[in-house]
């Protein structure tokens, strides 16, 4: 019985510390990718029957997401390549940007999410938005009535992609400098400073952009502006704080319940041991060792005559 327990510990102990059991990959797609999947579907709805290439075609979402907007411009692979297109509402593709994997004509999705930038890109502690989050994705435009569709990964090569915001939020003079950042699928964000001009941001591959500032660079001005998000002492961290934060609570917490499984583990070992002694003191009995027995917790026991202290069960002292 006790040993059963034993094992049972261990194994907890041994699939606690694997690391597939720990860092097992959530079955659901982030918020993030999720929303990248409905708005794919709400800018294909916006393409005609028949949809003109080179049109812009805006889409309408729910009332859920108000505040966004979605857009789809269906192009030939080879005329982006060629030509590429220069006003995609903030994005201007150069000439020899290519979608791939290759595809004979491709759906660009424009978005720009608004309000709702914050919720489903949040910046690492300290960062805010000085504009809304712009994303640039490609699909196969094969099938227009498709949804959940795979992106392609849209590449610029000798010149990048600009993105050019148009009315940045205003940071107090004197202030951080405010920074490009792209988010690549994964959601992690990637810090760049922008062009010459402040708000134009240079890309090589699609995704989502905005321009942040870090205000934790601000120093203690003391109007501090309510628009700029509430400091936050620094994690030390960089582009990731927040969840290096996440991943060190994770392991801590993690560590103590391995430590206390492991606790556990040793402890019914050495109680399994004194069992096992009990059990090898019962068969000296038979073997003919004059034994007494002893009514020691709920069980009769052997015990030696030169004992002398009487054994005692552990549950006793555990209970
Ligand atoms: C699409 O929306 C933009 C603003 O988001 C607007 O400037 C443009 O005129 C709209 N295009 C059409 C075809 O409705
Ligand atoms: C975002 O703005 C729209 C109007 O543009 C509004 O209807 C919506 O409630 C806002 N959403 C949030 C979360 O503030
Ligand atoms: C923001 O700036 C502060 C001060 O320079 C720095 O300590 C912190 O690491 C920065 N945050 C990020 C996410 O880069």
């Amino acid at each position: 019985m006790g040993f059963l327990v034993c094992v049972c510990l261990l194994q907890l102990l041994f699939l606690g510390s694997s690391p597939a059991a720990a860092q097992q990959p959530s079955p659901t797609p982030s918020p993030a990718r999720a929303l990248d999947a409905t708005l794919q579907d709400y800018a294909y709805r916006a393409l005609a029957r028949r949809p003109r290439t080179g049109i812009v075609y805006n889409g309408t979402v729910p009332g859920s997401l108000a505040g966004v907007a979605v857009s789809a411009l269906r192009l030939r692979s080879g005329s982006l390549r060629r030509r590429g297109f220069p006003g995609y509402f903030q994005f201007a593709l150069p000439a020899g940007v290519v979608a791939r994997p290759r595809v004979e004509r491709a759906v660009l999705v424009y978005s720009d999410l608004g309000n709702l930038s914050d919720r489903y890109y949040p910046l690492p502690p300290g960062y805010a938005y000085l504009a809304p989050v712009l994303g640039l994705l490609a699909y196969d435009a094969a099938n227009l009535s498709a949804a959940g569709l795979p992106e392609l990964s849209l590449v610029a090569s000798a010149t990048p992609i600009l993105v050019s915001f148009g009315s940045v939020r205003a940071v107090p003079s004197g202030g951080p400098a405010p920074r490009c950042v792209w988010f690549d699928l994964d959601g992690a964000p990637q810090f760049r400073d922008p062009e010459a001009s402040g708000n134009v941001c240079a890309a090589y591959r699609g995704g989502h952009f905005s321009i942040a500032v870090n205000s934790t660079e601000v120093a203690p001005a003391p109007a501090s502006p309510a628009a700029i998000a509430p400091l936050v002492p620094g994690t030390g961290g960089r582009a990731a704080g927040n969840t290096q934060a996440w991943k060190i609570a994770g392991t801590v917490v993690g560590s103590a319940a391995a430590l206390g499984l492991l606790a556990s583990a040793l402890l019914c070992l050495v109680r399994y041991k004194r069992v096992r002694k009990l059990e090898v003191m019962e068969r000296n009995s038979e073997v003919g060792e004059t034994l007494r027995m002893a009514q020691v917790g709920r069980a009769q026991a052997p015990v030696a005559l030169w004992t002398r202290t009487q054994p005692v069960i552990e549950s006793e002292y555990a209970a």
